[in-house]
């Protein structure tokens, strides 16, 4: 990642301050936004002390104008964006879909659906002019199956699926790939958020929500930090470019297979998109 230039919405908390500090650690300059100006500072102070190069951007991610600012600003001093990492998320509301409230719900979708867009554009301007940059979606397996009493999240993912899908198909004669990544279950982030509220909650939807999360956890089932931030880190430097418009998930094998003697992409080892 040397002498690249990377874009992590909401990159100063959970998975997105670990993506950052593992692209840095591998030498791309890096630039986080948000909306918690404390957690911004905290985040450049520490992996500044790291000897990362790292700036943040106070936007909300369904802000048009700030997060084309930001991008401004990016390609302003750094010169360039190779990556943008589309991280930031809403858990949205949880409880029977009948009753969810309107405005919590459709507040989920524009975060985590119209978020990705706005960020994309913003980025698109530039990466266009260039015909170069990748660009990765955080989805997740709420995205594929059935997550009932959490349907803001579940939605909002298999659109961003879709968003993927068809930018992946467009872009397909640039030199700019698009992926859906999914972590997995992570013992960071809204996991780890979702588990320790769910034990004090009486909210009945949330805490069987947290109880399944925990038994998920307990049979092994987590994807370890390590493993879903490296896996990050390959998409991030092009190792999956071949698979533009897939679902990547943490722990695919991305192979390189030998074809007649040439060395081709094949395409992720295990075959599937989502267990
Ligand atoms: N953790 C897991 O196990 C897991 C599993 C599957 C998929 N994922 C995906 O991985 C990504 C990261 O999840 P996480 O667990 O790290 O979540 P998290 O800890 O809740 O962090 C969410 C991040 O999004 C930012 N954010 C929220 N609303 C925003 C807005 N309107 N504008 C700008 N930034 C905003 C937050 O920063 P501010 O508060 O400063 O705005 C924060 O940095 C998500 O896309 C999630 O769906 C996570």
């Amino acid at each position: 990642m040397q002498g690249s230039t990377v874009l992590i919405t909401g990159g100063a908390k959970g998975l997105g301050r670990s993506f950052s500090e593992a692209l840095g650690r591998e030498g791309a300059r890096v630039f986080i936004t948000g909306r918690d100006t404390m957690a911004l500072d905290d985040t450049v102070k520490a992996l500044t002390a790291d000897g990362i190069a790292i700036e943040a951007i106070r936007a909300d991610v369904v802000d048009r104008g700030a997060m084309q600012a930001a991008v401004a600003r990016i390609v302003d001093v750094s010169g360039r964006l190779d990556v943008l990492v589309n991280n930031a998320v809403d858990p949205g509301p949880v409880g029977p879909t009948a009753d969810v409230d309107f405005d919590a719900w459709w507040y989920t979708q524009r975060v985590n659906v119209a978020g990705p867009l706005v960020a994309a554009q913003a980025a698109l301007t530039f990466m266009n002019r260039v015909g170069r940059g990748r660009i990765i979606n955080l989805v997740s397996p709420a995205g594929v199956h059935r997550w009932p009493y959490a349907t803001a999240y579940s939605v909002s993912k298999a659109a961003l699926l879709k968003l993927t899908e068809n930018l992946a198909v467009e872009l397909g004669s640039t030199g700019i790939t698009v992926f859906s990544y999914n972590p997995g279950f992570v013992d960071a982030g809204l996991t780890r958020t979702g588990i320790e509220l769910a034990e004090s909650s009486d909210n009945p939807w949330l805490r069987r929500i947290g109880r399944w999360a925990v038994k998920v956890r307990d049979d092994g089932d987590f994807t370890p930090l390590d493993v879903a931030v490296g896996t990050l880190v390959r998409l991030a430097r092009g190792d999956a470019d071949a698979w533009s418009g897939r679902v990547i998930n943490a722990d695919d094998d991305l192979v390189t297979v030998v074809s007649g003697g040439e060395r081709v992409p094949g395409s992720p080892a295990n075959g599937r998109e989502f267990r």
